[in-house]
């Protein structure tokens, strides 16, 4: 089936297969992360249609027809976007493993609210685990970013 990713249409073998698992391993999209592999830890969100989702709980079928964004699709190294680079200004990871899920996150969270408080910035990204700890310096960095589009 087609594949709508980043802006660009992939046509990927689908069945039976999780979305994580086409993004990854048929588009070598590798930005997006697999953790957990059971919807616990936020390694694995993408955007689809501009919400947040573990991809690896969907099914890539159910992405048909659907605009999906990975991290490479937001910002590019000499361009980064706000939010990657308010985490990078704010020193928002160590190992950055969970960074890519919390960057879309993010974005998903100041599109639908672009000054949220710090409760809401913790409710929303509640979804999202850092192994390393780094939820302060991410709660500053969502914060700056807030403030700075
Ligand atoms: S890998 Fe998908 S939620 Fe952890
Ligand atoms: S920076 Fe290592 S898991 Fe978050």
């Amino acid at each position: 089936m087609i594949l709508n990713v980043n802006g660009s249409k992939y046509e990927a073998r689908t069945e039976a297969h999780t979305l994580l698992d086409v993004l990854r391993n048929t588009l070598g999209l590798m930005g997006t992360k697999e953790g957990c592999g059971v919807g616990m830890c936020g390694a694995c969100t993408v955007l689809m249609d501009g919400k947040p989702f573990s991809s690896c709980l969907l099914l890539a079928e159910q992405a048909g027809g659907k605009e999906i964004l990975t991290i490479e699709g937001l910002g590019s190294a000499e361009n980064l976007h706000t939010v990657q680079q308010m985490f990078l200004e704010h020193g928002a990871f160590q190992c950055a493993y969970c960074t890519p899920g919390f960057v879309l996150t993010t974005v998903a969270l100041l599109d639908e609210n672009p000054t949220p408080g710090d409760n809401e910035i913790r409710e929303y990204l509640s979804g999202n685990l850092c192994r390393c700890g780094s939820y302060q310096n991410i709660l500053q960095a969502v914060k700056a970013a807030s403030q700075a589009e």
